[in-house]
């Protein structure tokens, strides 16, 4: 008996040989699949058939991909949409990005392996999201910070493993990132002085320089006013998070995992990013009223909460998996589908510290008591190393 195909991905391409890769590379594959070679058989298909994911062309004649995107976002919100690129149009996908036309990308020529992968990790988070009823709310956003284009390749290279100096030299190229690295990197916690990148990325690993690169480019897209409290707070909660594994729990925290504390509340930027003072009058509200919630106000006003925003886009955004998870339950570190539970509840305490150091006036939530018990922590002792860390 033949399986039933019910995943349905539409590919659209003028070029019918990149359409025709497409049905050889996933034919195998139990995705039912859909062919436009342009913009008028794209809609024919979207009409008819209850398409789950497009993969459009972001170079097609008459109307573009861009266009073609954008009507898709605007009238079928329901689909996830993946730009198609080639290696040149490597910085022009930023804008489709951006705008939040298309949730990532693939790039031509792909390895047949890549492909598989890519797809059945978008379909996997595509499910998750319907599931959560939030596919819709998180698709027709319309304004998202911009990755830079300096983080891009910073990927590129690591996956082309390029040598150190190879990408502090990419660095460099970028100065305000550079200058916020060595600040960073020369901050209380991390202690090390230097000026040069390259230390820098010996010091803290590449992927931590990437990490950093990357929370400081969301929180710098956000004007002045909004971006100081908020990067304060999640630089301050990394510290602490870094300073609980350092000296309370006397554990050394792996590498990659040194800045997940800068991307918890990373929902919340994208949030004000689209909705901008809409989000202030709702934390106005919640100041205003202490039996609010904030994450019950955020469903009411937005339909998804920070902590599914910030999930969602670090998904995207290909950080290690601790990264969204941590996003994700920041506020529930005993749920039982979180996988590690010592670092969500090292972030929960360190997020609720660092309200108490930077004096912020409300808390978002209630800190769970039982996140002591859990790690194994005296709240006294904890607070005197806190105090005495002078964080
Ligand atoms: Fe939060
Ligand atoms: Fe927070």
């Amino acid at each position: 008996m033949i399986k039933k195909k019910t995943k349905n991905i539409l590919f659209v391409d003028d070029d019918k040989r990149i359409l025709y890769a497409f049905k050889k590379a996933l034919e195998k594959t139990e995705y039912q699949m859909f062919f436009a070679d342009s913009a008028d058989n794209a809609f024919l298909i979207l009409k008819n058939e209850e398409i789950d994911l497009a993969i459009v062309d972001l170079r097609m004649p008459i109307v573009s991909g861009y266009e073609i995107l954008e009507s898709i976002k605007n009238d079928y919100p329901g689909v996830f949409r993946i730009a198609l690129i080639g290696f040149v149009d490597e910085v022009k996908i930023l804008k489709a990005l951006s705008k939040n036309l298309a949730s990532s990308y693939i790039i031509k020529p792909w390895s047949q392996n890549d492909l598989l992968g890519t797809i059945d990790y978008y379909f996997s988070l595509y499910t998750e999201l319907k599931d959560r009823n939030i596919i819709e709310k998180i698709n027709s956003i319309s304004n998202l910070p911009t990755i830079p284009d300096i983080y891009l390749k910073i990927t590129k290279a690591i996956d082309e493993d390029q040598d150190i100096q190879k990408i502090a030299e990419l660095i460099e190229l970028d100065h305000s990132i550079s200058a916020k690295v060595i600040q960073i990197v020369n901050s209380a916690y991390f202690n090390i002085k230097t000026a040069s990148i390259s230390k820098a990325l010996i010091y803290l690993g590449i992927n931590n320089i990437k990490n950093i690169i990357m929370s400081q480019s969301i929180f710098s897209s956000l004007e002045d006013k909004y971006a100081e409290g908020l990067w304060k707070h999640a630089e301050t909660t990394n510290r602490i998070m870094n300073l609980i594994y350092k000296n309370v729990l006397c554990k050394t925290l792996d590498e990659d995992l040194q800045s997940v504390g800068l991307f918890h509340d990373i929902g919340k930027v994208v949030l004000i990013n689209d909705y901008h003072n809409g989000y202030f009058d709702l934390c106005e509200l919640y100041f205003e009223n202490e039996d609010y919630v904030l994450q019950d106000l955020e469903y009411e006003k937005f339909g998804l909460s920070h902590e599914e925003v910030g999930y969602y886009f670090m998904k995207l955004w290909g950080v290690i998996e601790e990264i969204p998870e941590a996003a994700l339950y920041h506020h529930d570190p005993f749920n039982e589908n979180v996988k590690n539970k010592e670092l969500v509840s090292v972030i929960h305490l360190a997020n609720h510290y660092s309200k108490i150091v930077l004096e912020n006036k409300v808390y978002d939530h209630e800190l769970d008591m039982r996140v002591f018990d859990y790690l194994g922590i005296n709240q006294q002792y904890f607070e005197n190393v806190l105090q005495t860390a002078k964080i």
